[in-house]
């Protein structure tokens, strides 16, 4: 179904560009007569890219120009008011520490009030934001999301904050509808969401240094380095399409490594190196530092 039209306006670095790229890349999609698919309830009309730099003005429209709806996102450098005074939504991507300077921009928090804003601030609580944009219960809806950088090839895996109940639905659905466009969604609970920001936020750069390296021992054994990384890539997603199918991962272990043959061989040199003490390990600190970054120093 689909439903209103609405504005959004984004803080607009990397993720920000991944997340409007999808968004305009699926509008094209479901605009051309080969490709049909499910569409999100909510659809966007127009977009505003807030930055602060004349580079990123430049950055951000070059990264978007390909795109057929390219000439429906206006890009703002140092109007932030502007832009979100357009807009009914408001994503917050700009890094955890200067969302406190944003909100206290002269008319900011009026401009605020009533909107739906969706923040993907790594470590920052729906409280932390609540409080430092102040005002009575109800006056500011805040949906907190977690997607990642596959956002720039609509295979995001998000996590939203299960809201408390002041949120309506028809505001979660609109929040919702941002990352259906660029992936899948799973709602998750306060008390889990650190460690889904390590799981889904952190680790494509984790799969990438795991890719990395294999790349690097295929490349020692007289591969090249281009058709290595594809094949790695490649038998990565394939992997991952099975476990996403309800695969476990002992099983698949199980069923690669025939009795005498060379994958044991390869499992037991990975567990030589601690393989899982080291990737659990990554994912645990990268879950406690999460959880520091909203109380990092405020910059402006
Ligand atoms: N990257 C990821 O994979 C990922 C995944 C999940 C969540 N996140 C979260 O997403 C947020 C953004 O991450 P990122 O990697 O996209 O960072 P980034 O590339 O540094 O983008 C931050 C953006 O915010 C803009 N900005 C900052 N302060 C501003 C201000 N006062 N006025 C206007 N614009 C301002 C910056 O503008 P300029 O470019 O002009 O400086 C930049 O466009 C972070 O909070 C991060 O925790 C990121």
């Amino acid at each position: 179904m689909f439903g209103d039209l609405f504005i959004l306006s984004a803080f607009t670095g990397s993720l920000g560009t991944a997340i409007l790229s999808g968004i305009l890349a699926s509008r094209n999609a479901s605009s051309s007569a080969s490709e049909e698919q499910p569409r999100p309830g909510t659809t966007f009309e127009r977009f505003v890219a807030c930055v602060r730099r004349d580079e990123a003005v430049a950055a951000v429209k070059d990264k978007l120009a390909a795109y057929e709806d390219a000439s429906n996102v206006e890009v703002l450098n140092r109007q932030n008011l502007k832009g979100v005074k357009q807009a009914d939504t408001v994503l917050l991507a700009c890094q955890p520490e200067w969302y406190q300077a944003i909100f206290d921009e002269p008319g900011m928090r009026r401009a605020l009030e009533g909107k739906l804003i969706v923040s993907v601030l790594a470590g920052v609580t729906t409280q932390q934001i609540q409080s430092a944009l102040g005002g009575d219960e109800g006056q500011y809806f805040v949906v907190r999301a977690m997607p990642n950088t596959a956002c720039f090839v609509r295979d995001s895996t998000t996590v939203i904050e299960t809201p408390q109940s002041s949120l309506s639905q028809s505001l979660l659905a609109t929040a919702e509808s941002i990352f259906r466009y660029v992936g899948q969604v799973f709602y998750v609970k306060p008390s889990t969401f650190n460690v889904c920001t390590a799981v889904c936020g952190s680790s494509p750069a984790f799969f990438s240094v795991i890719i990395d390296a294999m790349v690097d021992g295929a490349v020692a054994m007289g591969l090249n380095h281009a058709d290595a990384l594809r094949m790695a890539a490649f038998t990565m997603r394939g992997t991952a399409n099975m476990l996403a199918n309800g695969r476990d991962p002992r099983q698949v272990r199980f069923e690669v490594a025939s009795p005498a043959g060379s994958t044991m061989q390869g499992l037991l040199a990975l567990e030589e190196g601690k393989v899982r003490s080291v990737v659990s390990n990554a994912l645990i600190t990268a879950t406690t530092a999460a959880a520091g970054l909203g109380s990092k120093d405020q910059r402006s």
